[in-house]
């Protein structure tokens, strides 16, 4: 290992982690329940485009400015443009990477929860959806519980990024993420094979086009940016672990493939199965999962089992997740203040332990963080809107500015072509990260805005 920073083993190392890093909550829990509120497969066809058309292209640029510079986000903005405000944008990026941070744990924390809650067998009888409902209320305003289970998942988070890129993310990515594939998998399989499944299958596979809305083009860019982890320098940090003799576009159309792969495979594990209940809306918003799988799992042969599996697998992707969160803030005080690794990480992890409390709060009924003022809405809802989507939107928005204009295209096309590579895409790259996608992102904003 060279220094405090470290690096990649090998190429597949870089696919994985970043893989690891995008297949999270945002895959299984965020993704399903954004479809089901959106319009089922219309939602899925405007998803698609977006995370082929503009997550790809700002994929590939925060990794060339990641390798390029060899840097953490805010360093790598300073290398390549040492005058002027364009830092900022790292440091955007640095303490987004601790607001989503803190609440993302939390919804972790419910994750572990609820592979407990499986293996206890709580959803193994038969439920009614009022029932689990209530289990949830109960479960997500138990704060003494959340405490823990918030707290187990940070110091977990906290443990593998003190070891380092190579004795930890790279270690543990590599286990985690094809047992994860596989899981997923065959509980897809179950799903699909299920009676009366046919009917989940259609509204989450024959799109509606008439349900496109500007509304559904919002969340579907939003969620792209969100489950790629992009607009915020993870992909960037992660780029700079990269070696100079790998081909970015191969690796970047890997990870995103894979991300999208996984978010697919989770709708078609909750879908079919959701429709199978009489009655049951797709429309339950962020508790979907939470609520309404248990009380799937509580009707099918082996439930208790299938329900362990889901929600397991849930903890590693979010697992995975949190720790390329974690390593943002860290490569960060690594390289531009000094800092040990351990350090760092031991104190961005406090940091948003703190930050995540309030969100805990958020879910007990009649606390001030329930229903705050001004925003009528609770406090988690808040930081999701901040952080989890405005702040990438403008941070990815900012970001094609940067390499399209400031660094310069072409500059990003020589660092994508390094040591004789060859990139049959270039010219259309280029138009992409000059043209389109800042416009569509700017538009986007102003939605939010206005
Ligand atoms: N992409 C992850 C998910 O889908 C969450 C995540 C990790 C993330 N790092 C991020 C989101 C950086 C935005 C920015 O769950």
């Amino acid at each position: 290992m060279k220094n405090e920073r470290g690096g990649w083993g090998s190429k597949v190392a870089f696919i994985f982690a970043a893989a690891g890093s995008a297949v999270g909550l945002g895959n299984i829990w965020r993704f399903p329940y954004q479809t089901g509120m959106n319009g089922g497969a219309a939602f899925v066809f405007v998803y698609l485009i977006a995370v082929f058309l503009i997550g790809l292209v700002v994929f590939l640029a925060e990794v060339s400015m990641g390798r390029m510079t060899k840097k953490n986000p805010v360093g790598a903005f300073k290398q390549i443009k040492p005058k002027g405000p364009w830092f900022l944008v790292g440091i955007l990026g640095v303490f987004t990477a601790v607001m989503i941070l803190s609440y993302y744990g939390v919804i972790a924390g419910w994750t572990l929860g609820y592979a407990v809650k499986s293996i206890r067998g709580d959803f193994s009888h038969k439920l009614t959806e009022e029932f689990v409902q209530n289990m949830f209320v109960h479960f997500s305003s138990n704060i003494g519980l959340n405490l823990i289970l918030f707290s187990l998942f940070i110091l977990i988070t906290v443990l593998v990024v003190s070891l380092g890129i190579k004795g930890g993310i790279e270690k543990l990515t590599k286990i985690l993420m094809p047992m994860l594939f596989i899981i997923l998998i065959y509980l897809s399989i179950r799903a699909v094979l299920f009676e009366g499944a046919s009917k989940g299958l259609a509204f989450y596979l024959k799109p509606d086009f008439t349900k496109i809305n500007s509304r559904v083009i919002l969340f579907a860019i939003t969620q792209a940016f969100f489950s790629l982890s992009l607009g915020m320098g993870t992909i960037m940090t992660y780029g700079s672990y990269i070696s100079d003799e790998d081909y970015l576009p191969s690796s970047a159309l890997w990870v995103v493939s894979l991300d999208t792969f996984v978010a697919i495979i989770a709708g078609l594990v909750i879908f079919p199965t959701l429709f199978t209940i009489p009655g049951m809306s797709p429309q339950q918003g962020p508790a979907l999962v939470f609520i309404v799988l248990p009380v799937v799992f509580s009707k099918i042969p082996g439930g208790a089992i299938f329900g362990f599996l889901f929600f397991l697998l849930l903890v590693i992707a979010a697992l995975t997740s949190t720790i390329s969160l974690l390593e943002v803030p860290v490569a960060y005080l690594i390289d531009e203040k000094k800092w040990k690794r351990k350090k760092a990480a031991i104190a961005v992890g406090v940091l948003s332990f703190i930050f995540g409390v309030p969100s805990i709060l958020a879910n007990v009924k009649g606390n001030f963080f329930s229903n705050l003022p001004i925003f009528k809405k609770d406090f988690l809802s808040i930081m999701d809107l901040l952080w989890g989507n405005i702040s990438l939107l403008l941070g990815g928005f900012l970001i094609t500015i940067f390499v399209g204009y400031v660094w310069g295209a072409d500059k990003a096309i020589k660092e994508i072509t390094k040591n004789g590579k060859k990139f049959k895409l270039a010219g259309l790259w280029k138009i992409f990260i000059k043209y389109f996608v800042p416009v569509v992102l700017f538009v986007i904003l102003l939605t939010y805005v206005f």
